[in-house]
């Protein structure tokens, strides 16, 4: 789909690159290789407001990204405080985790404010703005206060709170408000939509329902909220998977690991992904099934993360010291069941692993969308392997031909980790990764990013009159 978008402006809290012990080098992720050739070709402006200054010298790139400078405090209190303490744990389901403090809120407040000056400055007159996130869902409203002719889209990247766990945010009115302030609101599935629906009606703010979408009106204008489920770079990840290098990686890794059934994960350590709870199911499983015992590996890559927030520092604790435990009581001299490497891979040693392993085991608590899944079906060159998935990620939704668990059932989780490890292959898991790939290989970031900006257009030319209910 074609957008006009000229001078295209993103806001996010990361930027498109970062600085690494090599360089500066293109950030991970298929979100950044879906906008990077969008704002090459519009010559945009690219607002990041948790990122490294010196990482964004592009002068030799047709963009520009502009690193907001923000007090170190301030930064802090809104990323680790208010982002990452408040808002992450609330939407995840993790009342327990959330801390609200006024310092943190206030600095929420001040970088969507900075984020929402910057925008205003760099985006051309009757612009399109695209804001990312979480991190930042104030600066719409904030936005469309200083610069009323822009078009603004925002995508929400986490599952929308429950609106039981959003009554306990002190600031919840002023989210909503905030996000409201964008003529297209995006979500990954149905159900976060529905989701934003319950908060609407706990706010008592009036809305159209227009199939599974909603439309809210907003005075002259309206905001229209919708499911856009992202998807992965289905070329790059299906071209690696064929690479023969990868490819004699994958064979390497499966000879080292032993020659037996591979399972993996791969998350950011993050108290949302479940794996602590995956470890423990691995270990019943390990308890009682001794073909398991023998054969069954499991590599676990916990990518480190927000290491600033106490609960993730808790939680790389509590997986090492898990990982431990079960070494000590299954290992043995040249048998080790659970691998985990605590660091961050590339993409093509991660395609070596999911090229190698038997079955996906992606299990999070809690997960916005869930991306590992995608990237373990587009990469497989044949309908082979397994994909176990979370009934509670948003890939649950869209990856239907997965086998699906509850990852709260502890007995129905060891379960479904030895189906998926030692049953054997079937025509009928051959089909279901046969659907899982067609239904992945729709679904790519590329089409997703402009498929949001070219509807972001078309619902600010829609003046369809909308009736509050
Ligand atoms: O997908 C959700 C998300 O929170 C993104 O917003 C974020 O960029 C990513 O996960 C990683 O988190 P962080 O930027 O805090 O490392």
């Amino acid at each position: 789909m074609k957008t006009r978008s000229p001078r295209l402006v993103i806001v996010s809290a990361r930027a498109p690159f970062v600085r690494t012990g090599s360089g500066i080098v293109r950030a991970p992720g298929g979100l950044i290789s879906a906008l990077l050739p969008l704002m090459r070709r519009s010559r945009g402006t690219w607002i990041a407001t948790g990122a490294d200054r010196e990482a964004c010298d592009t002068s030799e790139l047709p963009f520009r990204v502009r690193a907001l400078a923000l007090p170190s405090e301030i930064r802090s209190a809104w990323y680790a405080g208010a982002s990452n303490g408040a808002l992450w744990p609330l939407s995840h389901g993790f009342g327990e985790v959330c801390r609200f403090r006024a310092e943190q809120a206030r600095a929420y407040f001040e970088v969507c404010r900075a984020a929402a000056d910057a925008a205003a400055e760099y985006a051309l007159p009757g612009g399109v703005v695209w804001v990312h996130d979480y991190q930042l869902a104030l600066v719409p409203a904030l936005l469309r206060a200083r610069r009323p002719d822009l078009t603004i889209g925002f995508f929400w990247h986490i599952p929308w709170p429950a609106s039981d766990s959003l009554r306990v945010l002190p600031w919840a009115s002023e989210l909503i408000e905030g996000v409201l302030g964008a003529d297209l609101v995006g979500l990954h599935v149905p159900r976060y939509v529905r989701a934003f629906r319950d908060a609407l009606d706990e706010l008592g703010i009036a809305y159209v329902n227009d199939g599974e979408s909603i439309v809210v009106p907003r005075g002259a204008r309206h905001t229209r909220i919708e499911a856009w489920p992202i998807g992965v770079d289905v070329d790059g990840w299906a071209s690696l998977g064929r690479d023969e290098t990868v490819a004699a990686e994958a064979a390497r890794i499966t000879a080292d690991l032993g020659g037996g059934r591979v399972l993996l994960s791969v998350d950011r350590m993050d108290y949302a992904k479940g794996i602590v709870e995956r470890l423990e199911a691995f270990e019943r499983l390990l308890e009682q099934n001794a073909e398991a015992r023998e054969r069954v590996t499991l590599v676990q890559i916990g990518v480190p993360s927000r290491e600033t927030v106490p609960a993730y520092r808790e939680l790389r604790q509590r997986i090492e010291a898990t990982v431990g435990r079960i070494q000590g009581r299954f290992g043995g001299p040249r048998r080790k069941p659970v691998h985990l490497f605590a660091r961050t891979f590339d993409s093509t040693e991660l395609a070596a692993y999911y090229l190698a392993a038997d079955a996906a085991i992606v299990t999070p608590k809690r997960d916005g969308m869930n991306l590992v899944a995608f990237e373990y079906v587009a990469t497989r060159p044949r309908p082979n392997g397994r994909l176990l998935l979370s009934t509670t990620a948003g890939a649950a939704d869209v990856l239907t031909e997965a086998h699906l668990v509850n990852p709260y059932d502890e007995e129905g989780l060891t379960s479904a980790i030895e189906d998926v490890a030692l049953a054997p292959e079937t025509a009928s898991d051959i089909a279901r990764m046969a659907a899982l790939q067609a239904r992945v290989s729709q679904l790519s970031v590329e089409t997703w990013a402009s498929g949001f900006l070219a509807r972001l257009e078309q619902v600010t030319e829609e003046r369809v009159p909308v009736r509050a209910q």
